[in-house]
């Protein structure tokens, strides 16, 4: 996720845009950049870290004459955050500027293609291979806005791009698939931005791209148009009401709400590349050049562990792996006997946490490859592993994780299936259920989200009360029984205890009584007759309960709450948001600071 904005009107635009930049830098912050035309001449400034290095630059620049330009907060997906990898990204001719949020899943094609006819290339981003793309479609199109349709139809994946050019200087093209764009119309003044805080101070009168769109602004006209056959898109302007900051969180009271509803576009990106079609196999370049691990030993903290513990048992059954599941804080102070042909997995959302990262290291002192499970590029465990996957889930703001975890989950499922084809142990009935179900699981979920989340407030209100919580599940629904409990204490600070249903009677269901209840998950799977004696023995201690359940599955329960079922372990995905959304609404009606719970940090840089 990255921020862009573009502006062409009467004003200074450099200003105008960096002060849009900062609405946006919670869309990302590892490097930012500016390009704007001064006498029809493309200049371009960019900066690594935040946004006050990049205006540090800028004061040394006389820049009080252009009025057109783009602007871009970085997010890194392909390649380090660096000046290199920055936006905006300029063609080889130096008169193409562009800035990019989104994924092209087949920049690597397209950068060998122009390799091939010459193009240089700077960066390690699909940004500037977009970039050269739509200056090698100008030569064969006569004009830019050609050229860009052109190029944006051999790219796949998702795209919101903004264009400027020398060849046009009055003019900003840009085009979206997958990934929000926005037109702000001014008097005398256009914007066009991923977010509308962008340039809400300056007008509220805003269209809506959509998919498979392309726009023209300049200071006095805008116009939509479709990529496909370049037709004229009647659009209305459209009025809104909200203030700045509650624009940031896209009109959601909490940016852990936002996060959570934002789980079916992670899902998409992080999918995105890796999952093709059924009759390709998962693609996991990162991998590609390294052993196929004999075991591997999961090490994490909190709910990164959780959704560790929640894959280990996918990447035993579909690829063979033998896998152990650790917590960071313990791994690090023990002696581990690590297998010669054992890697050690890290799954951490920040890239910083210092227990996982001292994990890491003590494993590489010892032999072990490390692979990375990582959401922030550049981040200490990304450049420490051995090879790194990234979730591509996009910032995340609020302290309690959301996303994140859903991420992890998803690709704990692609790295159990590619390993599982790799090896050959992987059937193939199931590759093609998994690849399928997969595919269909955002917008299964997005459809979910609303009622779930009414459901949620629905029960929050009935058991906020509570002093104490059980969360109890099976399997694949332990670890989920794990997080829901992580979420419940640290938001709503009501104490709440995860546990393997079948241990209650060993000891933990001495302290069930009516004031003490019990969140259950009774998945439809073979375990569902063993959670269901689990939660008869709650009941015969006249505990009450509230069981998340299956469609068709009959259950006697003081509230049950069905959410729907997906093949095989990929149930999990709508239980997760339903247990995050049950937390956030209890937390939200005690009155709690959701996105900030206390004596809790973002990143934890310390032991
Ligand atoms: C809980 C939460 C924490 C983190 C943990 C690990 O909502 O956010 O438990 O999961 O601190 O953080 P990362 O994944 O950044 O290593």
């Amino acid at each position: 996720m990255c921020g862009v904005i573009g502006y062409a009107g009467h004003r200074p635009a450099v200003p105008l845009i960096m002060d849009g930049l900062r609405s946006l830098e919670y869309r990302g912050y590892d490097s930012a950049g500016i390009a704007f035309l001064q006498n029809r001449k493309l200049d371009v400034v960019r900066a690594e870290g935040k946004l006050a290095n990049l205006s540090a630059m800028l004061v040394t620049r006389d820049v009080s004459h252009a009025t057109i330009g783009i602007g871009h907060t970085r997010w890194a997906t392909h390649g380090v955050p660096a000046v290199r990898n920055a936006h905006p990204h300029k063609s080889n001719d130096g008169t193409i500027a562009v800035i990019h949020n989104g994924i092209i899943e087949n920049y690597q094609e397209l950068k060998a293609m122009l390799l091939e006819r010459g193009y240089v290339f700077y960066s390690e981003t699909d940004t500037e291979v977009l970039t050269n793309l739509i200056a090698e479609g100008r030569k064969c199109n006569d004009s830019l806005p050609d050229a860009l349709r052109w190029a944006v139809s051999q790219a796949a994946g998702a795209y919101a791009l903004v264009v400027l050019s020398e060849e046009e200087p009055d003019a900003l093209y840009g085009a979206r698939l997958s990934s929000p764009l926005i037109m702000g119309v001014g008097t005398g003044e256009n914007f066009v931005a991923s977010d509308v805080p962008a340039f809400l101070p300056h007008t509220r009168n805003v269209v809506f791209l959509e998919d498979g769109e392309y726009f023209r602004i300049t200071a006095h006209s805008w116009e939509v148009r479709r990529v496909c056959d370049n037709e004229r898109v009647a659009k209305t302007v459209q009025t809104v009401q909200w203030d700045v900051q509650s624009a940031q969180k896209g009109g959601f009271k909490h940016f852990m709400l936002k996060e959570i509803f934002e789980q079916p576009k992670v899902l998409t990106d992080c999918l995105a590349g890796r999952l093709i079609s059924p009759d390709l196999p998962v693609r996991l370049p990162e991998l590609d050049n390294r052993p196929i691990p004999g075991r591997i030993r999961i090490v994490a903290c909190g709910t990164s562990y959780n959704a560790g513990a929640w894959g280990a048992p996918l990447l035993e059954a579909w690829a063979g792996i033998p896998v152990s599941v650790e917590i960071a804080s313990e791994f690090r102070y023990r002696d581990p006997l690590l297998q010669p042909d054992e890697a050690v997995m890290v799954i951490s959302q920040s890239g910083e946490t210092a227990d996982t990262l001292a994990s890491l290291r003590l494993a590489r002192e010892r032999g072990a490859m490390v692979i990375g499970i990582c959401n922030v590029v550049g981040s200490s465990i990304a450049r420490e592993a051995d090879a790194v996957i990234f979730t591509q889930a996009g910032p995340e703001i609020s302290v309690a994780s959301t996303k994140a975890m859903c991420s992890q989950m998803a690709l704990l499922v692609l790295l159990a299936l590619y390993y599982g084809q790799k090896k050959g142990t992987l059937d193939v009935g199931v590759w093609r259920e998994a690849c399928d179900a997969l595919r269909a699981l955002p917008t299964l979920l997005e459809g979910v989200l609303p009622e779930m989340r009414n459901r949620a407030a629905e029960l929050a209100k009935s058991y906020a009360q509570a002093k104490s919580f059980f969360f109890l599940g099976r399997g694949p629904c332990f670890p989920l029984a794990l997080e829901g409990a992580l979420k419940l204490k640290e938001l709503s600070y009501i104490h709440a205890e995860g546990y393997a249903s079948g241990e209650m009677k060993h000891g933990p269901i001495a302290l069930i009584d009516p004031d003490f209840p019990t969140l259950a998950i009774a998945l439809d799977d073979a375990l569902f007759p063993k959670v269901k004696s689990n939660i008869e023995e709650v009941q015969a201690r006249r505990g009450r309960v509230l069981a998340i359940v299956n469609p068709g599955r009959e259950l006697r329960a003081d509230d049950v709450w069905t959410v729907p079922a997906a093949w095989g372990p990929l149930s999990a995905f709508f239980v997760l948001p339903a247990l995050q959304l049950f937390s956030y609404e209890t937390a939200d009606y005690l009155g709690k600071d959701v996105d900030q719970p206390r004596n809790l940090a973002k990143s934890v840089t310390v032991e």
